[in-house]
């Protein structure tokens, strides 16, 4: 019997096609999904084989009937503060395995709070920030705290030059850096309040050395990260000359080649009493990191090589540092970990 083919909600954007075409050349049976027929079916003529199946928001039913169809259906539609919960609901009402591409702090906070018990009771796993965003961050700040029995502080500090936003990474952007009610995590608790961002240096090993940051940022890392790792603060940031730079906000119709430019660092520090540990993920195309981050967790739970059922975050879905092995293989960046820096 053949596997169940795997859904792309969204599969019309940037994100979604990149999934779908990695998908598809590994030889995935797929669902091209989303809110417009005719891009689906515009996508489905360069992808022989592959199945659309229209859905909007607004049609609970027919997004069930998506994920019923489905083994694993891989979100990539946002803003995912409109789009995160009734698709996500969906997934888990129907018995779907699911990974997304949020990186909204709320959605995360919503995820685990009301998804877990039933994905558990039936034998789902779900995934978020399974991403660039959010999700390198966590599965570093895993590998970075690894055999530590306690962190005073977790940074997890993105260096991206070249990111030129989709038109759904910009609205995304414009909500998270809009919303007053900022989800922190300090003294060992999480906060939901205004925080006024200041500007941090971090710094990061040469050659790229210590830069100005936007700290904190409005990202889920603050959320899944004290999930698995014992600590009292954790922050992410964002080098401040990413949104400084001409064309980051004007790009929504750029070709996929000039996005693919972009280059980034990601660099985590789990900082203890005497020392820290540190992990880095550097390379180009963020876009192409995101999308195979989220097929290569979707493959992985088509074949039954997930976690225990239940809501999960990148890293305690999977070992942190095999999976960062694993996606440095396919060329997306190269890993470095260094133990027992002092400070
Ligand atoms: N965490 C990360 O690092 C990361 C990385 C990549 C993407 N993302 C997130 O993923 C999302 C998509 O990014 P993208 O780059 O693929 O953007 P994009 O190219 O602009 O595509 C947006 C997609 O979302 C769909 N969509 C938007 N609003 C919708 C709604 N109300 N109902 C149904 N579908 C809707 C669009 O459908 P139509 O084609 O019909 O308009 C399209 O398929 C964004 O939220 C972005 O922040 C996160």
């Amino acid at each position: 019997m053949s596997a169940p083919p795997i859904a792309i909600y969204g599969a019309s954007g940037h994100t979604g096609r990149l999934v779908a075409t990695d998908l598809h050349a590994r030889g995935h049976a797929v669902i091209l999904a989303g809110r417009s027929e005719p891009k689906l079916k515009a996508l489905a003529d360069e992808l022989p084989g592959a199945e659309t199946h229209p859905a909007g928001l607004d049609d609970p039913g027919a997004l069930r009937e998506l994920a019923g169809r489905a083994g694993v259906l891989i979100h990539c539609a946002g803003p995912f503060e409109t789009t995160g919960r009734p698709v996500a609901s969906a997934a888990v009402e129907a018995g779907c395995h699911y990974v997304d591409h949020s990186l909204e702090q709320h959605h995360a906070r919503w995820f685990f709070d009301t998804l877990d018990e039933p994905a558990r009771r039936r034998d789902l796993v779900m995934i978020t920030a399974m991403s660039f965003y959010g999700g390198l961050g966590d599965l570093l700040a895993a590998a970075a705290a690894a055999g530590l029995a306690e962190v005073e502080r977790v940074v997890t500090a993105y260096a991206v030059s070249g990111w030129r936003l989709t038109g759904g990474a910009r609205r995304t952007a414009e909500l998270l850096f809009a919303d007053t009610r900022r989800i922190t995590y300090t003294d060992g608790a999480h906060h939901v309040g205004y925080v006024e961002p200041r500007n941090a240096v971090f710094p990061f090993p040469p050659p790229l050395g210590p830069r100005t940051m936007i700290a904190p940022i409005p990202s889920s890392d603050v959320v899944t990260i004290p999930r698995h790792v014992r600590t009292r603060q954790v922050e992410a940031q964002l080098t401040a000359e990413t949104f400084a730079e001409e064309g980051a906000f004007t790009s929504d119709d750029l070709p996929p080649e000039e996005r693919a430019r972009s280059r980034f660092i990601v660099a985590v520090q789990a900082i203890t009493a005497d020392g820290n540990n540190a992990a880095q993920a550097g390379g180009h195309d963020l876009w192409r990191a995101s999308a195979l981050a989220s097929v290569e967790a979707a493959v992985r739970l088509a074949r039954g090589e997930g976690p225990e059922p239940g809501a999960h975050s990148p890293a305690t879905a999977f070992p942190a540092e095999p999976f960062l092995r694993d996606l440095e293989a396919l060329g997306l960046f190269d890993l470095t970990l260094r133990k027992g820096a002092s400070r």
